[in-house]
């Protein structure tokens, strides 16, 4: 947002008033006296002081879900200029959004943004075991005994040292329920692996960690590639007719579903 903006945000002035300060040379960003107008600022990651002091927007909790189409990565500023999530949500409206985890370029469906640091971290820490439920489309189809490992539990082998995975729930989906599976996975752009065979399994996945590419990672470990994925549950709190790019904000009753099993 716009520097005169956030100080009018803050309280310090009007819109009108906060251009004077920026004018007489009372408001730094960053330790850098700024003189311009229309210099961009991004809560809380600039600092923002007037005559030394420091400018903080009030506080306010919020917290967004985001149906996230492919193609979009999980950051709030790209410096290689790739589309990203903070492209399809209101940054203006509700500064200081940041995203709780992440979801893989290619993977679409349910992520969280939140400008509330508690419910953030609380989300993330794993003593919370929050229950992530996902569809694949796997290149292949599994047997019992591969997804018995998953459902016993796996260790994966990270770049930090081995990423322990709690007991998988996995179901490998049949009929109506693979049809609409599918529907949900071939959101992803036409032309590429949306396209289900009749040899390749769709199955529902839940796991209660947060490892980097772990629903991925999983299905590699038993040898087969995930050719599509999609979140569609975190806790007990799912989409709904959310259309892929949309968003919208959470009330405290869905806030509560995530917490649950
Ligand atoms: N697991 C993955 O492999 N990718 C995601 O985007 C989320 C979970």
């Amino acid at each position: 947002m716009r520097l005169q903006q956030y100080l009018a945000r803050a309280g310090v002035a009007s819109r009108r008033g906060a251009e004077e300060l920026i004018a007489a040379g009372r408001v730094s960003v960053n330790g850098e006296v700024v003189t311009m107008m229309g210099v961009k600022v991004t809560p809380p990651i600039d600092r923002v002081t007037l005559d030394g002091l420091h400018v903080v927007l009030p506080a306010v909790r919020t917290t967004l879900m985001l149906n996230k189409p492919a193609g979009y990565v999980t950051t709030m500023h790209d410096a290689h200029g790739r589309k990203t999530v903070a492209d399809l949500l209101p940054l203006e409206k509700f500064p200081g959004l940041f995203h709780v985890g992440r979801l893989d370029a290619d993977t679409t469906g349910l992520i969280l943004f939140t400008t509330d640091g508690d419910l953030g971290n609380k989300l993330l820490h794993p003593s919370h075991e929050i229950a992530k439920g996902y569809l694949a489309l796997l290149d292949g189809s599994p047997r019992k005994a591969d997804l018995d490992k998953l459902r016993r539990g796996i260790t994966l082998q990270g770049e930090d040292g081995p990423e322990k995975c709690a007991p998988a729930v996995v179901e490998v989906l049949a009929g109506t329920r693979r049809q609409e599976a599918e529907a949900v996975l071939s959101q992803r752009p036409l032309g590429t692996t949306n396209v289900s065979r009749a040899g390749d399994a769709v199955v529902a996945i839940e796991i209660h960690e947060g490892h980097k590419r772990q629903v991925r990672r999983m299905f590699e470990a038993i040898g087969f590639r995930v050719r599509a994925l999609h979140r569609e549950r975190i806790g007990m709190l799912g989409l709904g007719n959310l259309r892929a790019g949309a968003w919208r904000e959470l009330t405290a009753a869905d806030i509560e579903k995530l917490f649950l099993r």
